[in-house]
């Protein structure tokens, strides 16, 4: 698994709290260095935010990657969207977070912490960590994502 020196940033609301503790242990055991954007527990709080803050600092180009969870994988990967420099994929399995790396070239994956088990969600973030992207004709489409019209 390829750390690339690079620190992973992680945030959810109360819907994404348990997975977010899953995974950032898992991330930690695995050698990455993690930036916890909160929640801090299971009380209620609005996803945008904690995910406002989270997108922004990628958006800055202060972080690289990141992973975000909310109750659907929804909210959080729409707030995430907003950043001109954010592209945020919603993936529920492995090959959705492979897709959303090789075409592309996502730099957050957005999980449903009330619809995916957590072992599996390890199972996704680690996919999306791992999978490089495919550039050629994807780099082309993904040039043309900020033209809006
Ligand atoms: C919170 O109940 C829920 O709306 C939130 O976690 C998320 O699913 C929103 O998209």
């Amino acid at each position: 698994m390829d750390k690339g020196g690079k620190v992973l940033v992680i945030g959810s609301d109360h819907g994404g709290f348990e997975m977010k503790q899953f995974i950032i242990e898992k991330l930690i055991k695995a050698g990455y260095e993690v930036k916890d954007f909160g929640t801090d527990s299971i009380e209620s709080v609005d996803y945008p935010d904690v995910i406002h803050p989270l997108a922004s600092s990628i958006n800055k180009g202060a972080y690289q990657r990141g992973i975000i969870i909310c109750g659907s994988g929804n909210g959080a990967q729409i707030t995430a969207n907003k950043y001109p420099k954010v592209r945020a994929g919603l993936a529920w399995n492995k090959e959705q977070a492979k897709l959303s790396r090789e075409h592309n070239d996502a730099n957050i994956l957005s999980l449903p912490g009330r619809f995916v088990e957590l072992d599996d969600a390890w199972e996704i973030a680690q996919t999306f960590l791992n999978t490089p992207f495919e550039g050629g004709r994807h780099q082309r489409r993904v040039n043309k994502i900020p033209n809006i019209i």
